[in-house]
């Protein structure tokens, strides 16, 4: 089943929109551009002038201030610089650059789909256009806007539809380079890739659906691809993984992608938890309602697959190991039990007492897996892990776990300024350790003995009981891998948070 082609952004850069000849001219305007019913600026006036008066008959009419994401509808022109002008209001906030530039470049990408528009441009007098990186953003934000999951009931027409490329124009601020040209292109084609896996039915992305998904992408980049199945993970010895997986009909696969440029001095690992299907197993997600959703229980998965295309594209200097780990949870005679005593690949066993908290069962292998034989300096990891995640930072942000310093999770608390995929670190307490320790008949349990009590907490302990002393990050996406409208990314279907974060944190470790 081949990848589909999902509306291509085709760019372009102009310095200035003296004849730009656009069909749609969004322009994002800060609150402190407006002063009076005036427009501040020479250069919005000039604007304005080149429009007929638009902007400024707007403003006057008391329709349109620069509050935050206030837009105005498109009006029709004569001018040569657009066909149509659209504003949208940048408000006086003064933090989250990056993800405030694609908040804009979103709002009018979900225009843009709505009325077909095949060409569009970009224009910024906000503090958050200023730079060509911020500027890059919005591009980003344009193509999170026009994404859509390719319906399964396609007809010719949607089709073509689909497949027709949006002509992106940005215009002025900064310095635009070919490299951050092609460096954005890299980060689009990446989180479109990495919401197709998303947004993918569960019994379409099965493990072996992803996995060749994923290889395909990856070898024609000319990067090492190795798909481990059942048979493999026997012989390894990923009891943990198995174990949740055999109550499913489909095969759990193994992946390691790996980026290996020529001189590269740091390595790291980016692990994704990939629950292509998450009913809880025989602790049955219920009401069943709560089992709806559970598809994007593969996103970490999807979020690390899905960066190290664009790290490797982008050639950056770093080796980075991508690693998948993708099963499905479900219910059968060979289902894994409450009770169960299963040994992990670390040789540490465990108990179940939920099978739903089977992440942290799956993701264990893999983590001592990448300590032992990928020997990285950092290991990020991707998961949505915990409900209780959803409840204590909602989709405002996900969770990042260090332990026994914090340096990990700086270099993470770092990567996400510069992306604008915000993170908030947590603390984890070595009481919380005493926690999974409590069974009669294995070294730990795979929930806390207070059950239901600091959930996100005592999962991130967990996980690091299986990294020995290797450098570690747990990011908890929960909340935010789908519609998290919150801060800056898509309000339905996944939103491909953590291909940027991923990609900077690349880019932080490279020589
Ligand atoms: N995949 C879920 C976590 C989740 C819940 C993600 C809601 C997104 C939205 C995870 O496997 C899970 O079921 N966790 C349990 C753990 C509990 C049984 C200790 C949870 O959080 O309820
Ligand atoms: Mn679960
Ligand atoms: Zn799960």
């Amino acid at each position: 089943m081949p990848i589909p082609t999902i509306k291509p952004v085709q760019l372009q850069y102009k310095p200035g929109f003296a004849q730009l000849g656009t069909d749609l001219l969004a322009v994002f305007i800060d609150e402190d551009q407006i002063e009076g019913g005036q427009l501040k600026s020479t250069e919005l006036k000039n604007l304005d002038q080149s429009l007929g008066g638009i902007i400024c008959n707007l403003v006057k009419l008391g329709d349109f201030s620069g509050k935050w994401m206030q837009t105005s509808q498109s009006i029709v022109t004569t001018s040569e610089v657009a066909r149509r002008v659209m504003l949208v209001g940048g408000g006086k906030k003064t933090d989250r650059s990056a993800a405030r530039a694609r908040e804009f470049g979103m709002k009018v990408g979900e225009y843009v789909t709505d009325r077909k528009v095949r060409d569009v441009a970009l224009l910024g007098f906000s503090q958050h256009l200023r730079e060509a990186s911020q500027l890059a953003q919005s591009a980003i934000g344009l193509s999170m806007g026009v994404y859509k999951y390719p319906a399964l009931n396609q007809t010719p027409e949607t089709r073509i539809e689909a497949e027709t490329p949006v002509k992106l124009c940005l215009v002025g601020a900064g310095k635009w380079t070919p490299q951050l040209a092609s460096e954005t292109e890299s980060i689009m084609a990446a989180t479109t890739f990495c919401r197709y896996l998303q947004d993918s039915p569960p019994n379409v992305a099965t493990p072996k659906r992803i996995a060749e998904w994923a290889a395909e992408r990856a070898s024609s980049l000319g990067l090492k691809v190795t798909i481990r199945g059942r048979s493999e993970l026997e012989k390894l010895g990923f009891g943990a993984m198995l174990a949740v997986s055999s109550g499913s009909a489909q095969e759990p696969q193994f992946v390691v992608i790996e980026h290996a440029p020529a001189g590269a001095k740091k390595t790291l690992a980016l692990v994704g938890k990939g629950l292509t299907m998450d009913t809880g197993g025989y602790s049955l997600k219920t009401p069943s309602t709560n089992q709806v959703g559970m598809q994007y229980d593969m996103s970490g998965a999807a979020v690390v697959l899905a960066s190290v295309l664009a790290i490797a594209e982008q050639k950056l200097p770093v080796k980075v190991f991508a690693v998948a780990a993708l099963v499905e949870n479900m219910v059968d005679a060979h289902a894994y039990r409450v009770n169960d005593v299963i040994k992990t690949y670390s040789g540490k066993t465990v108990e179940i007492r939920n099978t739903d908290a089977e992440g942290r069962v799956v993701l264990c292998d893999a983590l001592s897996f990448v300590a032992k034989e990928l020997k990285p300096d950092l290991i990020v990891e991707y998961s949505t892990l915990t409900g209780a995640m959803v409840v204590s930072l909602g989709n405002y942000a996900a969770g990042v776990f260090s332990y026994p310093d914090d340096k990990p999770a700086k270099v993470v608390e770092g990567a996400a300024e510069a992306s604008g995929e915000r993170v908030w670190t947590l603390p984890v307490w070595e009481e919380a350790f005493n926690d999974i320790k409590t069974s009669p008949v294995a070294d730990l349990t795979n929930i806390g003995a207070t059950a239901g009590s600091a959930g996100s907490i005592v999962a991130a302990a967990y996980l690091f009981e299986f990294v020995e002393s290797t450098p570690f990050a747990h990011v908890d996406i929960a909340g935010v891998a789908y519609g998290n409208a919150a801060i800056g990314h898509p309000r339905k279907s996944g939103s491909g948070y953590g291909v940027q974060l991923s990609y900077q944190i690349a880019r932080s470790m490279g020589s």
